[in-house]
């Protein structure tokens, strides 16, 4: 059975007391029954680096993850402002984004160093999050499959499924409030692991999730969990976005 992930992604947001301030308000606001569900929901906090030691602290023994939002391929060398796995992982830090589509659209990451900080982040025993998603262009023009395939097959060389998570993040619903359909978030990750060959890896849904779609996203049974922006800002609405409910497969349908 596929563990459920449910990842907060923080993006450039919060200093280290608001980052307090959202622990004080969202670690009571978790339900016993989603902390201790089965299959077990693992939450997973991606938050800015200045934040990780204050998040870190905070949440241990709670089982609440954390994650970093990049890193850098090599250990330690002359790259301002760059991360390296080991600082991360000194930290406790368990998990780390790589190829978020702002990263790639902002920062010209492209497929080749995404493989690089994929094999990175494993050689370090962090488990990397995989993000791909087609553009609204590429969508319009019918080459959603085909490009998703290719950043999957020239991202992954080298890489270890067995440890690693991918987000399907579709650009045109990262934060426009236009979330992918649900029946057609759960067609496309499905492709994704029909490609992959890998029934074992969780892969998860990114753009627009909100506490108002969460139940139906995870009715779907590709779906093993979401990558969520904005609506992870907030600790009340992250936090029913933890707790969502099990739809039966009748109400789940459109
Ligand atoms: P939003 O949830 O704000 O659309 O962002 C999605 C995202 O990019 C998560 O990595």
């Amino acid at each position: 059975m596929r563990p459920i992930l449910i990842a907060g992604n923080w993006k450039m947001h919060k200093t280290q007391a608001e980052a307090r301030q959202f622990l004080r308000e969202f670690a009571p606001a978790l339900q016993a029954s989603s902390v201790g569900a089965t299959p077990q929901r693992q939450i997973i906090l991606c938050v800015p680096f200045t934040d990780l030691a204050v998040v870190v602290e905070e949440t241990r023994g709670s089982g609440i993850a954390v994650g970093a939002q990049n890193l850098h391929w090599e250990d330690q060398g002359a790259f301002t402002g760059e991360i390296s796995g080991p600082m991360l992982t000194e930290l406790g830090v368990r998990y780390v984004i790589v190829g978020h589509s702002e990263r790639r659209q902002y920062f010209g990451e492209t497929d080749e160093t995404v493989n690089w900080r994929l094999a990175a982040a494993q050689r370090h025993k962090l488990t990397p999050i995989l993000c791909v998603g087609e553009s609204l262009q590429q969508r319009e023009q019918g080459l959603t499959e085909s490009w998703i395939v290719g950043q999957l097959d020239r991202a992954l060389p080298g890489i270890d499924l067995q440890n690693l998570v991918i987000a399907y993040e579709p650009i045109w619903a990262i934060g426009t409030g236009k979330t992918c359909a649900a029946a057609e978030a759960n067609r496309v990750i499905g492709l994704i692991r029909q490609h992959l060959g890998a029934d074992h890896l969780p892969i998860l849904y990114g753009g627009s999730v909100k506490a108002s779609n969460i139940d139906e996203l995870m009715a779907q049974p590709q779906i093993d969990g979401v990558l969520v922006g904005g609506a992870s800002l907030d600790p009340q609405e992250f936090a029913r976005i933890v707790n969502f409910q099990t739809l039966t497969p009748a109400a789940a349908a459109p």
